[in-house]
């Protein structure tokens, strides 16, 4: 991931003062425009297009996420559920999880019944203190390995079941259609990739919509209107969402066959795209 600073914690952010990284020296990055270093919620802070997920994000990264995505949990339900139908096939089969963060979802996959305990599970993230924390979260689980490395990167062994959840869309687009190609490739036929994303909506008008939606819903999830405003600056160019349709048609090109939107609330919606 290219980013320049790391989302971090209020402390981190006191003791550097006016001097660091985009900090405006003002309380709460009350700085308008331009750089800023402001509240993200959950203790985090971060400045325009900086967000990162490195500092002290993987200590609080569940309850963040839980309060930025809705139906945080109910998308890792489908995750484990769809996963029983490709794996197990073959015997012992292999399952990646990337951009596997803290492990809360490669720990789910790799626990979920009979056929899901007896598939190697592998997580991936770029972040050494997601790493860790995946291979503490996951500790005793003899079928579960965590790699820290780029996805862009790394070579897939033949699998049965990929999922990038949340991951993709803080890839540059060229990047994540080689990263698709390769999972395709990857994948043994009959095989299936589970893609969940941030995506835009299909015009500007149910755009602004949706947002606005998603915005009262981080409300009601106990987060501010600065932090809310301030977390959206830190994403800027970080995050990179396309259309369904776009990710439709990045599936297809990838070679899959049959691809279908499988999950969709506001603005995150998840693709299950088989061999
Ligand atoms: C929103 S989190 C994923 C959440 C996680 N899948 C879950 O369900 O809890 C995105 C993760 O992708 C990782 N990531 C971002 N870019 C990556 C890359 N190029 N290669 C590997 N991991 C990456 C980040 O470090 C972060 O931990």
């Amino acid at each position: 991931m290219t980013t320049t600073t790391s989302a971090v914690t209020e402390a981190e952010t006191s003791s550097r003062g006016a001097s660091g990284p985009g900090a405006s020296g003002m309380a709460g990055g009350d700085h308008v425009g331009g750089d800023r270093v402001g509240h993200v919620g959950d203790g985090l802070h971060a400045g325009t297009g900086s967000w990162a997920f490195s500092g002290d994000v993987p200590r609080v990264f569940v309850d963040h996420a839980r309060r930025s995505v809705p139906l945080y949990d109910v998308g890792h339900d489908l995750a484990c559920d769809l996963s029983t139908c490709f794996v197990g096939r073959n015997g012992r089969g292999l399952g990646y999880e990337l951009g596997s963060s803290t492990g809360e979802l490669l720990r789910r996959l790799a626990t979920h019944g009979p056929s899901n305990m007896a598939t190697r599970w592998v997580g991936l993230d770029v972040e050494a203190g997601m790493t860790l924390a995946a291979r503490e979260h996951c500790a005793g689980l003899g079928n579960v390995d965590v790699f820290q490395g780029d996805v862009a990167t790394m070579s897939f062994e033949q699998c049965d079941f990929v999922v990038a959840y949340l991951t993709l869309h803080f890839l540059p687009l060229d990047r994540r259609r080689d990263v698709v190609g390769r999972v395709y490739e990857a994948l043994r036929p009959g095989g299936a990739f589970f893609l969940f994303d941030k995506v835009l909506a299909a015009d500007a008008r149910l755009e602004d919509v949706v947002t606005t939606l998603h915005f009262r819903w981080k409300r009601r999830a106990g987060l501010s209107p600065e932090e809310i405003l301030n977390k959206k600056e830190s994403l800027l160019g970080v995050l990179q969402p396309v259309t369904t349709d776009e990710n439709l048609v990045m599936l297809a090109e990838a070679g899959f066959p049959s691809v279908a939107s499988v999950f969709k609330h506001l603005c995150f919606e998840g693709f299950v795209a088989v061999k």
